[in-house]
């Protein structure tokens, strides 16, 4: 599969910052890495110039959090919906950061994948254990899997990304567990055969990695034959940092 690069911006950047972002990227554009795709999950407010400014490149525009409504009396929420009419492209659902501070669950996961999908929007699911779950770390990514994609459709799975991110492992700086997180996406891909029951299921779906990704660990990252591209946090806020990660890919050979 061709790699996938995903920028999450987090509670980052203002509108004009996002614009100067984009302007700077797409000086590049002619020269950057043409064997990668490219996606940028930028905060709501900047969503619309992030759309604005990608619209002549190949860069995606993804949010990092929807609502499962259409629309109605839910105060301060944004619906999957929405997003799709302002040329938003994808969403990240289940970031470990709103599992752990906003209360999501999978169950509410679940209902905002299908009604993503619904809306035209693909999606990234992130699943992973906390330092405390590590020894029963399998058990809880099937469960969160399970849950997430109940009663999703096996032909929409082209439309789904599983980012696995263990939870200790973002914004910690530790490279070694690459190795681990490896064989994690290569376990992630026979939870889904077994999920859907079927083993061509595992294959359907894009399988990223995130947790302190950066443009020097990037290489040993992607060359975990399970890992089908990354989700980058924090060096994906610079500009040239980003650059250099999306360059970093280009060496990489994916069927
Ligand atoms: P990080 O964040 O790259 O800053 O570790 C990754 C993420 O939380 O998606």
């Amino acid at each position: 599969m061709r790699p996938l690069i995903v920028a999450n911006w987090k509670m980052n950047k203002t509108p004009e910052e996002a614009a100067s972002f984009m302007e700077k990227i797409a000086k590049y554009q002619e020269e950057m890495n043409p064997n990668c795709d490219i996606a940028i999950c930028a905060p709501f407010i900047c969503l619309d110039i992030c759309v604005e400014k990608s619209k002549q490149g190949r860069i995606k525009i993804g949010a990092q959090n929807c609502h499962f409504e259409k629309s109605g009396a839910f105060t301060g929420e944004i619906s999957a919906y929405m997003l799709s009419k302002i040329g938003v492209k994808f969403t990240i659902l289940g970031h470990s950061e709103r599992r752990q501070y906003f209360a999501e669950t999978s169950e509410t996961v679940n209902l905002k994948v299908k009604s993503s999908l619904k809306s035209g929007l693909d999606v990234i699911i992130c699943v992973g254990e906390s330092l405390e779950q590590k020894s029963t770390a399998q058990k809880i990514i099937f469960t969160q899997l399970e849950l997430a994609l109940l009663g999703v459709d096996i032909a929409d799975l082209p439309r789904i990304c599983i980012a696995y991110e263990p939870i200790w492992a973002i914004g910690s700086n530790k490279i070694e567990w690459f190795k681990r997180s490896g064989e994690i996406c290569m376990k992630i891909r026979s939870m889904l055969g077994e999920i859907y029951d079927s083993p061509a299921a595992a294959s359907l779906v894009k399988i990223l990695y995130g947790g302190s990704v950066n443009s020097s660990n990037l290489i040993s990252v992607l060359s975990e034959p399970d890992i089908d591209g990354a989700l980058v946090g924090n060096a994906s806020l610079v500009s040239d940092e980003f650059l250099k990660i999306i360059e970093c890919a280009r060496g990489v050979k994916r069927s």
